[in-house]
């Protein structure tokens, strides 16, 4: 399927950009009790052990966005790492959102969004923290989520991006890119996944100018986790 096949739509550039991503509300319904499973079936912890890493990196103090945050298996880490980090939450599914309530430690300081449609996001924030979200997106509509998150800010944001990457160097690239096609059919079938290719997120952030302070990869770069200044 192309991009311009994607059931999302892009309107505007610049300030004006409006992304409208239809058909993604609670479409992570059915696999969200399974998704664990399913991700270390496929990976093993090393989707877990790229977040733990990108977590450790983050400040202690601000508000910080998480996009896409899934089942939330992350939020003790990071009430471990940054205990007043002020969080918000947006995610589809109300399902994910349901279990992710249930990992939060006493004490931190979180705000849940069910929605799936990022032109009502007004949120000031210090930083984003996106972990295999960006790639269920086109690279018209990964431009058009960052620039809508960044025109709703008074001053620059920091990206905390974790991701695969199948860079020409990347050990393995066969079996990596078989493994990828294998994740994209799964989410064909079990959720309303219209993209048949992964976009390349990173490159997203290094060809827009974006300063990378910080790359830590995992399994011969397969796996990496960036942080993105502007
Ligand atoms: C592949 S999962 C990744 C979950 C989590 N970030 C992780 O690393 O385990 C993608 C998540 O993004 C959510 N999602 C998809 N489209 C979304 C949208 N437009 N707005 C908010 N969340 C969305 C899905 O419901 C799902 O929980």
């Amino acid at each position: 399927m192309s991009e311009s096949q994607s059931k999302a739509s892009v309107q505007g550039t610049g300030a004006f950009t409006y992304i409208k991503i239809t058909d993604l509300l609670n479409s992570y319904n059915f696999i969200a009790s399974s998704y664990s499973f399913w991700s270390r079936l496929m990976y093993g912890n090393s989707l877990l052990a790229i977040q733990l890493l990108l977590i450790k990196e983050l400040p202690h103090k601000g508000h910080l966005l998480i996009l896409g945050g899934g089942i939330g298996q992350i939020l003790p880490s990071i009430y471990n790492q940054s205990p007043n980090l002020k969080i918000t939450f947006l995610e589809a599914s109300s399902k994910m959102i349901a279990l992710a309530k249930k990992q939060i430690p006493t004490g931190q300081n979180i705000t849940f969004i069910h929605s799936d449609s990022l032109e009502s996001m007004k949120i000031e924030c210090d930083y984003v923290y996106a972990s295999f979200f960006l790639d269920l997106f086109s690279p018209s509509h990964i431009k058009a989520i960052v620039r809508t998150i960044e025109n709703h800010q008074t001053h620059p944001v920091t990206w905390f991006i974790a991701d695969f990457h199948l860079g020409p160097k990347v050990k393995y690239r066969l079996l990596r890119a078989f493994q990828v096609k294998l994740s994209i059919l799964f989410f064909t079938i079990t959720t309303n996944h219209h993209q048949n290719f992964l976009p390349e997120v990173f490159e997203f952030f290094t060809k827009n100018r974006y300063k990378s302070m910080i790359i830590i990869n995992l399994k011969h770069s397969f796996l990496s986790a960036q942080v993105f200044k502007s």
